[in-house]
């Protein structure tokens, strides 16, 4: 017999269904708003917090499904630019003046199918994990954060880099997996 479990029909049916639809219609729709200042207005109403300053660009949330955009916090004068793909499974906290550059990837879960009975999910359980980037910090180009990575202080993570760990206060770190590569600020040695 014909499995429609995941069908459209299917997910209209249950309240929790309706709720990934109207979020996923949502959500498609903010991103073709031109204006990213704009853009912030509309996320606030979609529960957001977001400060002064901000600018959006047109960018993914993932998940937003889970919790409208409540999951998402900014402070003040912070900018998130083009195609980056923020996930909303968990809590994404970004601190006064911080930068995330294009195409930046912040995720905040981690599933390899475990609803769907996918075999490696024995191995890797599903799991949920906030991220907070700390103020001042810079976000280079491409690079990916993992689920329940602090990003400290004015610290930069490098174009590209893949951040695994915690990245302490005011120190740069670079590569795949990324590592420090210097200090900055008062902590720099002369
Ligand atoms: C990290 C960054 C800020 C450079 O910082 P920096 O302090 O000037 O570092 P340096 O250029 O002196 O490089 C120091 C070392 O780290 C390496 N490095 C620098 N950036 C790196 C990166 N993104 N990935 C891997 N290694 C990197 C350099 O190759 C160098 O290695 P070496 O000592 O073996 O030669 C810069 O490389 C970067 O990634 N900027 C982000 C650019 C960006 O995202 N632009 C989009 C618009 S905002």
């Amino acid at each position: 017999m014909k499995d429609d479990r995941y069908s459209w029909w299917a997910k209209w049916r249950t309240k929790e269904g309706r709720k990934w639809l109207l979020w996923l219609f949502v959500e498609r729709w903010l991103r073709v708003i031109p204006y990213p200042n704009f853009r912030g207005f509309l996320l606030r109403a979609g529960g957001a917090k977001i400060g002064k300053r901000c600018f959006v660009h047109d960018v993914v949330f993932q998940n937003a499904y889970v919790n409208g955009f409540k999951n998402l916090s900014m402070g003040d004068n912070v900018t998130i630019q083009t195609q980056c793909l923020i996930d909303l499974a968990d809590t994404i906290i970004l601190e006064d003046n911080v930068t995330i550059a294009a195409g930046v990837a912040i995720f905040t879960h981690e599933d390899c199918g475990a609803k769907l009975g996918k075999p490696l999910a024995q191995y890797f359980p599903p799991k949920r994990a906030g991220v907070l980037i700390r103020q001042g910090s810079w976000i280079g180009a491409r690079a990916t954060i993992l689920a329940g990575v602090n990003v400290g202080e004015c610290s930069v993570v490098g174009a590209g880099s893949l951040v695994t760990k915690d990245v302490p206060a005011w120190t740069v770190v670079a590569g795949i997996p990324a590592r420090p590569i210097k200090k900055i600020g008062e902590q720099a040695s002369n």
